[in-house]
């Protein structure tokens, strides 16, 4: 199996604005261990998000090449892109993006309403993947009966749910308290150790730090 699960070669993510070209990113080599964990950070607007979009199969680069898993992703129809973003990749994000009006047990289930599984054994795998997250006692809640914490961690049992062996978090802890944020850090460093490749992108020195490999991403193009 190859050493590397995900693999971009000269990656750019250009954006035309009128009569400008935003260049999101610009020309991005870099290589991710299976099972390792990293940290990405940079300037507001270097590019952070883009290259998780990426990466995650969200968003598909104007040059350049990924492979996730030794899959080169450039070429892929929307249904082997769509497998790729549903089982290879679990994606959290700063605002949660949950669905306000369902409660966590259905919102952990969304992502595998299309997998073909049946009604019961989603429910199932919806409530292992949020006691795993330490929720088993908040099922029923709709977001606005949780806090910000137990939001987030709604959002790691979604992204959990089909198993990925990527986790990538754009800045999961932005919008948590410093405590909070050290809770869910936690939770991803466990993740981690159960054998998954993780990518988290902070603002947060402190978070950053624990990472084993810290990535800085300025103007569009990444440095160590
Ligand atoms: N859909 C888009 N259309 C046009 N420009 C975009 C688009 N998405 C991002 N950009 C631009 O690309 C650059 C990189 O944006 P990106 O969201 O990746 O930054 P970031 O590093 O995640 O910033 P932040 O830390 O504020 O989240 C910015 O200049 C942004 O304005
Ligand atoms: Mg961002």
């Amino acid at each position: 199996m190859n050493e590397y699960v995900i693999e971009l070669s000269d990656v750019r993510r250009y954006f035309t604005m009128g009569d400008f070209i935003v260049k999101a990113l610009d020309g991005v080599t870099l290589n991710i261990e299976r099972g390792s964990f990293t940290a990405i950070t940079g300037p507001s607007g270097s590019g952070k998000s883009t290259l998780m979009n990426l990466i995650g199969c969200l968003d598909t680069p104007s040059d350049g090449y990924i492979h996730i898993d030794g899959e080169l992703t450039m070429g892929m129809n929307e249904k082997e892109l769509a497998y790729v973003r549903n089982e290879k990749v679990g994606f959290v994000f700063q605002q949660f993006n949950l669905l306000g009006k369902v409660n966590a047990l259905d919102n952990v289930m969304t992502p595998l309403l299309y997998s073909g599984i049946g009604a019961r054994e989603r429910k199932e795998l919806a409530k292992i993947a949020l006691e795993r997250v330490g929720l088993a006692d908040r099922m029923k809640h709709r977001p606005n009966e949780l806090s910000g914490g137990q939001k987030q961690r709604v959002a790691i049992a979604r992204a959990l749910v089909n198993n990925p062996s990527i986790l990538l978090a754009d800045e999961p802890t932005g919008a948590l308290d410093s405590q909070t944020g050290r809770q869910i850090l936690e939770l991803f460093e466990e993740l981690h150790s159960e054998g998954r490749t993780v990518i988290l992108v902070t603002h947060d020195a402190e978070i950053a730090s624990h990472a084993k490999r810290q990535i800085r991403v300025r103007d569009g193009k990444v440095g160590e």
